[in-house]
């Protein structure tokens, strides 16, 4: 099968704004495999399910290693092919979660950049990671959209602060005079649209999300795909969520989410007591 390429439009606009939306990307039936698997996946004891304040399941990291629909996700043609045609090279996991963004419960995400934690955390060399988003229920005006600042992502990394407390999970954050004056500037969009829907972004992008006051659960998948020789070059933080298998993702065929693929799920016994430490003494490259 011929796959897509990315238009010239696509690209300019990419380029201009940082991010692209494919509405309904993937359809209903594709969709369902992925929806059904993830409360089994919240309701199991790993660590790689991180709790909100209220103890709902905030994100679920690295599923591909482990759940069958999602590994199959991670090799899906129509997500990885654009990303490989702008870096021009395979790609690697760098980092997969399952964020609930749960009815009622789903907190906020404050302002950040995600490259400035990789770069800073993980010593990933450049911005040549992309965020994907695939969503997997419905996002509207109501149950806590990803919000964009258009063009933010051209000012590279800005300077940011460790926020512990806000919400249960650590991140870098941005501070609000900061984000007022980029507002100013390139306002802000969210992005929306039905089940299956794809946003690529830009990993200096800043984004945020407000909480879920809504009775809808707004579950979505974030991949970030890295660039295989942009691979991080420090271990500090736990393999679940900063991935040291650098090995190229490898494209399934564009049916994968409806007939049965060979996948690899090498946790699916168990996370290796490897993976749950930093490592900050174990260097590469
Ligand atoms: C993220 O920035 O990684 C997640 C944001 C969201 O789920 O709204
Ligand atoms: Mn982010």
């Amino acid at each position: 099968m011929q796959l897509p390429r990315l238009t010239p439009q696509q690209l300019e606009q990419f380029d201009r704004d940082g991010y692209l939306l494919f509405p309904s990307l993937f359809t209903p039936a594709e969709i369902a495999p992925l929806l059904d698997e993830v409360p089994r996946l919240y309701a199991q004891q790993r660590p790689e399910n991180v709790l909100e304040k209220s103890g709902v399941v905030r994100t679920n990291f690295a599923a591909h290693l482990y759940s069958k629909p999602f590994a199959t996700l991670a090799r899906h043609p129509r997500m990885l092919t654009p990303v490989m045609q702008l870096y021009g090279e395979k790609l690697y996991m760098h980092q997969f979660k399952i964020n609930g963004k749960m009815a009622f419960d789903g907190d906020v995400w404050q302002w950040h950049q995600d490259y400035g934690t990789w770069v800073n955390d993980d010593h990933m060399p450049e911005p040549r990671a992309m965020n994907v988003a695939i969503f997997l229920d419905e996002v509207n005006e109501f149950n806590g959209p990803l919000m964009f600042i258009p063009g933010s992502h051209k000012l590279g990394v800005l300077q940011a602060q460790h926020d512990l407390t806000t919400t249960s999970y650590p991140l870098w954050t941005i501070n609000h005079d900061t984000i007022s004056q980029l507002v100013a500037r390139g306002g802000i969009v969210a992005p929306k649209g039905p089940p299956g829907s794809m946003i690529m972004f830009h990993s200096c992008l800043v984004h945020a999300s407000t909480s879920n006051l809504s009775p809808w659960n707004r579950v979505a998948v974030y991949l970030s795909l890295c660039a295989v020789s942009n691979h991080i070059r420090r271990f500090k933080r736990p393999e679940y969520i900063a991935h040291r298998d650098f090995t190229p993702l490898e494209c399934l065929p564009d049916d994968c989410l409806l007939k049965d693929y060979d996948v690899p799920l090498p946790w699916k016994d168990g996370t290796p007591a490897a993976a749950l430490t930093s490592a900050s003494s174990a260097w590469v490259a």
